[in-house]
């Protein structure tokens, strides 16, 4: 196989330390790749007044796969404050360099695993008669990344047009006589390409990876035209793949039944905002951010990253306390992305073993609050973590 350029984008804070650790895995498990780094984060807003400088979209529109950490944001007024005072006054705006990648390349597809290790302290437990049973949770879910509640389709005081829209619908009467500035409006888009998109992926993930179910979680009796698309072509994309069941579930309800049979669920697709809700939900079943993993997936370009931010607390700390867990396993969604399956397998393999022998435990797994003293309680460094990774591979 032809050796292959990822693009590196470590950001800020701890996405500095977990990434270079998770290149550590990726080099002692024979994966041939050329790293490039690229530009992004908090620094080139304040130097440049651009958080994804163009040169780092360039390599990305190049190499197609990049791997990134995580980066810091700030409200407007900070953002303002801490731009390089050459560049004030040049109506620069700070934009999210995550949603703008999203933008540019058309990553449609988030997709985070949540998967439950054996022997993670962190993992949920549910009280069975007089004991505690502890599910087996292994959940994939598929989030539509760019449209939905989040298309940015927005206004407060909507335009006179927009208001002339809304009354060719029955049932603006009720807010007619809002005025405008007492009247806030969000689109949530569906398009029938992208709900094809995100549930056809689901259904071939799940046919892949051996998974028994696939859940729609919408909201289609009462969202009755964007769920309700999402759930029509839900029903025509199962037809394709007559081995693998299609369950529907409600947003709320699904929520509810999360702590009561998380068990039961494969892979689950939702769009957006409920995607979002969903995969928060099911990776604190798991053990929250040191274990969530990510990958954003367009038709041509893809980019892993661990679902965690910066933690500027911990920035500063050395030897580092993070867990750099969700950074690798984002790394194995890498490797799956490009066909090294067996080299991700491997890293969790590894990941796994560390996790149930339970002697090396980053501050997180001892339920620790974050600081220098957690290694006097037994906490790993994050380095160490990577170390044990290592040594099982
Ligand atoms: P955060 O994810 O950075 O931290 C939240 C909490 O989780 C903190 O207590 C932190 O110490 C802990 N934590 C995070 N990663 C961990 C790890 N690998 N191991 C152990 N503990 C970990 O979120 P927060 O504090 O809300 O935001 C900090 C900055 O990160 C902000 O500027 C925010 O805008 C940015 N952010 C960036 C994201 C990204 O790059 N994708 C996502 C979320 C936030
Ligand atoms: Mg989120």
């Amino acid at each position: 196989m032809a050796s292959m350029t990822v693009v590196t984008m470590p950001g800020d804070g701890i996405g500095k330390v977990v990434l270079p650790e998770s290149i550590r895995l990726l080099n002692a498990v024979g994966f041939k790749a050329d790293y490039v780094h690229g530009d992004i984060g908090w620094d080139f807003w304040c130097s440049e007044g651009n958080a994804l400088p163009d040169r780092t979209i360039n390599l990305i529109e190049k190499h197609k796969i990049g791997l990134f950490g995580a980066i810091t944001s700030k409200p407007k007024k900070e953002a303002d404050a801490e731009l390089n005072p050459q560049l004030r006054g040049k109506g620069l705006v700070y934009y999210s360099p995550i949603v703008t990648m999203r933008q540019r390349f058309n990553l449609d597809i988030c997709m985070r695993p949540c998967i439950a290790f054996e022997g993670n302290p962190l993992n949920f437990i549910r009280r069975e008669g007089t004991g505690f049973v502890e599910p087996r949770v292994n959940a994939v879910i598929f989030r539509q990344n760019t449209e939905g509640m989040y298309s940015g389709i927005e206004w407060t005081n909507p335009p006179e047009q927009v208001r002339k829209a809304f009354e060719t619908h029955a049932k603006w009467k009720h807010f007619a006589n809002v005025p405008g500035p007492d009247l806030a409006v969000s689109l949530r888009v569906i398009t029938r390409g992208a709900a094809e998109r995100i549930i056809r992926a689901a259904f071939e993930y799940a046919k892949t990876f051996g998974y028994k179910n696939v859940t729609i979680c919408e909201k289609p009796n009462v969202v009755r035209e964007t769920s309700g698309m999402m759930e029509t072509v839900a029903k025509q994309i199962a037809k394709d793949f007559p081995g693998i069941p299609l369950w529907s579930t409600n947003i709320d309800a699904q929520m509810m039944w999360l702590t009561k049979n998380p068990e039961d669920y494969g892979v689950v697709v939702a769009s957006n905002l409920f995607g979002d809700v969903i995969s928060d939900a099911f990776a604190g079943l798991v053990g929250g951010l040191g274990f969530a993993a990510s990958g954003n997936i367009g038709r041509e370009h893809a980019v892993f990253e661990p679902t965690h931010g910066s933690a500027p607390k911990y920035e500063k700390l050395n030897p580092s306390i993070v867990n750099p867990i969700a950074m690798h396993l984002s790394a194995c969604m890498m490797l799956d992305h490009v066909g090294e399956r067996d080299k991700a397998d491997r890293i969790r393999g590894a990941i796994a073993q560390v996790i149930k022998e339970g002697k090396v435990r980053t501050y997180d797994m001892l339920r620790l609050p974050g600081g220098p003293k957690v290694f006097e309680k037994g906490a790993c460094t994050t380095q160490q973590m990577t170390d044990a990774i290592l040594a099982r591979m």
